[in-house]
């Protein structure tokens, strides 16, 4: 049941720092701090590149993946969406992994991309929620998500627990590559571990960001706007906005900005930008000074540190608590998800079950 929330969805988000320690459990080992990893069918020290493939919110903790194993491990990545990946018949590098991320375990698609991987020779590794589904049966090694059942068509723990297990993934290849020292593993499992509290401090924050979506339920169009791994949270901050509102919403690298989108800026396209503080902070700001300079309605997701100079230009900021920069994605993703659920509440859409939409989408 819905354990007394209105939604499956809200009672799925109010799971996200469950979510994240039940992964870290599996996948941290308490006594050395250590990531664990089963078995892999590559050599992690040697592994020349990874492939990844998943579609919709799977695609996008992809490539926060990708920003990770490239920026930490040095590891190259490719990454596409799986409708794409299965029939462009890419070059791929012999010896490189697969990696396959999905809920359900049985999306059309990524299982055909999966299963064209495996023909050009590439070992699979999947991150999975349904751990006995038909990728995980075809699957050389599983990584499981442990979020539980998601029942509500809008993913949310399940996307956080994907980015938990490429975290700790990671941290793995970035070891055995010798990136990443006793030290530096150190440094991001105790961020890691530092999560799920972090994460339920967001809930702390309901009532502002259901001010912020009254802004949102009014507009038509929507910008996302985020720098590194905040781009991919952007991108799934527009998708849940779009499905669940049906507000029409984009996400933006937001130093792609400059090159067109910003020729839509108005008071009535409001600007969802995720600026949390670190090294991407003054870039980010000064594209969003631009937009505000253009009249756009700044609404930002920043934290303590950042909070200062972004509500100086913002007209609501959300101040959230301030994590290690690697693991700031999963608490943004937390508040923009937040986001679209208050949104979809004040515009009455069936946020569980919206239209034209199917939890497992098992037709190409
Ligand atoms: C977004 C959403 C979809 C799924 C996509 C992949 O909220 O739910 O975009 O992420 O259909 O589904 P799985 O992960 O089951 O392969």
């Amino acid at each position: 049941g819905k354990d007394g929330y209105r939604h499956y969805m809200e009672k799925e988000l109010h799971e996200h720092p469950l979510v994240i320690g039940q992964t870290l459990q599996r996948m941290i080992d308490p006594a050395t701090r250590k990531v664990v990893l089963p078995d892999m069918p590559v050599d992690l020290a040697t592994v020349p590149r990874a492939a990844i493939t998943a579609c919709g919110s799977a695609f996008y903790a992809g490539v926060v993946g990708r920003y990770w194993l490239e920026e930490i491990a040095r590891l190259p990545v490719d990454i596409d969406v799986a409708s794409e990946m299965r029939y462009r018949n890419p070059p791929l590098t012999p010896g490189s992994l697969g990696i396959l991320i999905s809920q359900s375990g049985e999306t059309a698609d990524t299982l055909a991309a999966m299963r064209s991987l495996k023909q050009a020779g590439l070992p699979i590794l999947s991150i999975l929620n349904a751990e006995h589904s038909s990728m995980a049966r075809e699957s050389d090694v599983v990584l499981g998500t442990v979020a539980g059942p998601e029942i509500s068509v809008a993913s949310t723990k399940a996307f956080t627990a994907q980015l938990t297990v490429l975290a700790c993934l990671t941290i793995a290849i970035a070891r055995a590559r010798g990136t990443l020292d006793a030290l530096g593993e150190e440094e991001l499992v105790t961020a890691l571990l530092d999560l799920p509290s972090k994460a339920a401090e967001v809930f702390t924050h309901g009532d502002a960001i259901r001010k912020m979506a009254t802004i949102v339920a009014e507009a038509r169009d929507v910008l996302y706007l985020g720098r590194g791994s905040g781009y991919p949270v952007a991108m799934e901050g527009a998708l849940k906005l779009k499905e669940i509102s049906y507000i029409h919403a984009e996400a933006y690298a937001a130093g792609e900005m400059k090159h067109g989108p910003i020729s839509l800026i108005d008071r009535t396209v409001p600007i969802v930008a995720t600026v949390p503080s670190g090294v991407l902070f003054d870039k980010t700001l000064s594209n969003l000074q631009e937009a505000r300079a253009r009249g756009g309605r700044l609404l930002a997701f920043t934290d303590d540190e950042g909070a200062e100079r972004v509500s100086a230009i913002a007209e609501q900021t959300i101040v959230l608590p301030k994590v290690h920069p690697f693991v700031t994605p999963l608490i943004q993703t937390i508040g923009v998800q937040i986001l679209a659920y208050e949104t979809a509440l004040l515009k009455g859409t069936d946020v569980d079950q919206p239209r034209n939409l199917a939890k497992s989408v098992t037709v190409e």
